[in-house]
């Protein structure tokens, strides 16, 4: 698991503009929605969520939004081309109960979508809000809408589906549930949309876990690069995902992060 695995690119999917999957041959063993990958181009590495986990097909894919100079350069590669992967690393969503909301924010989706799929295939209900600034950014909804689940889309300009942020459609689910209640919500996104519906679960009384992102160096809990304030867990090993009595813990939370020398940003 520490040392990485080299594979060949099977499948690649144009997903978005900006977000493509990458899809390899793999045998799934343990793997688990939430864990990450650590992907290695040979110049560097850096974190992926799982976005597909096939034990059918024995494949797994990680879908990569293009942000900077790593994720430009794998952009670029083609079926064929290698890349080292690392993991599985970290701890995943645990499914609680029959019926569940899914929030993914942007490219948040990725480890969302592997959730849905594994859920509905253990028969949960699962309602998913896919968020994006914009129509041409929202992800995966026709591919979870195939598995049965109930897709609401979600865009900050409102070109498409609900108007709004992503904890406001959250709690417009919550409320209206009423006797048919969600027995869990699982989120990954941006860390402000994350805290918004941490205020949500929290009045509403839900059970919730989060994925968390802080910058990663080895990803085995060695260097303490993850570690969160107060409690020193570090992201990569206790986390990604924390459940929201954990994130009470977490007073960095939707506060401030640390970069790769670890001096503190404030979250806008
Ligand atoms: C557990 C986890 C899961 C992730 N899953 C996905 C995913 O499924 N898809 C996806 O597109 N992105 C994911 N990311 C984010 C991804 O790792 C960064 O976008 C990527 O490292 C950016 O690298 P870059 O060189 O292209 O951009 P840069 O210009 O270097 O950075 C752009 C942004 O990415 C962050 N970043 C850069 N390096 C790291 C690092 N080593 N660890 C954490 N954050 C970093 C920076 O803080 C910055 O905010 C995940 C991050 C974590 C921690
Ligand atoms: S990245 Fe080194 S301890 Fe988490």
């Amino acid at each position: 698991m520490h040392i990485p695995k080299i594979v060949e690119i099977k499948r690649i999917i144009d997903e978005t503009e900006m977000v493509k999957t990458f899809i390899f041959d793999w045998e799934v063993k343990d793997e688990k929605p939430g864990h990450f990958m650590m992907v290695w181009n040979f110049h560097d590495e850096k974190p992926m969520s799982l976005s597909i986990i096939n034990p059918v097909n024995n494949e797994i894919g990680i879908s990569i939004k293009k942000v900077g100079e790593f994720t430009e350069a794998v952009h670029q590669m083609e079926v064929g081309d290698e890349l080292g992967l690392r993991g599985p690393l970290g701890c995943g969503f645990e499914i609680v109960g029959s019926k569940i909301l899914a929030v993914g924010g942007g490219i948040g989706m990725a480890p969302i979508a592997a959730f849905v799929e594994d859920a509905r295939s253990k028969g949960a209900d699962v309602h998913v809000i896919s968020a994006a600034k914009t129509k041409n950014e929202l992800l995966f909804i026709e591919r979870l809408e195939r598995i049965g689940a109930n897709v609401y889309a979600c865009t900050d300009d409102g070109s498409y589906g609900f108007h709004g942020f992503a904890g406001e459609l959250a709690e417009k689910l919550l409320k209206e549930s009423n006797n048919n209640q969600y027995n869990m919500l699982v989120t990954c996104g941006p860390e402000l949309m994350m805290k918004g519906i941490f205020d949500i679960v929290n009045k509403y009384k839900v059970q919730a876990q989060f994925s968390l992102e802080r910058y990663m160096k080895c990803a085995i809990g060695l260097c303490g690069q993850c570690c969160v304030d107060d409690t020193g867990w570090r992201v990569c090993v206790e986390g990604p995902v924390f459940s929201k009595d954990d994130l009470k813990l977490i007073s960095e939370f939707g506060k401030y992060k640390r970069d790769a020398s670890g001096i503190k940003h404030l979250m806008p």
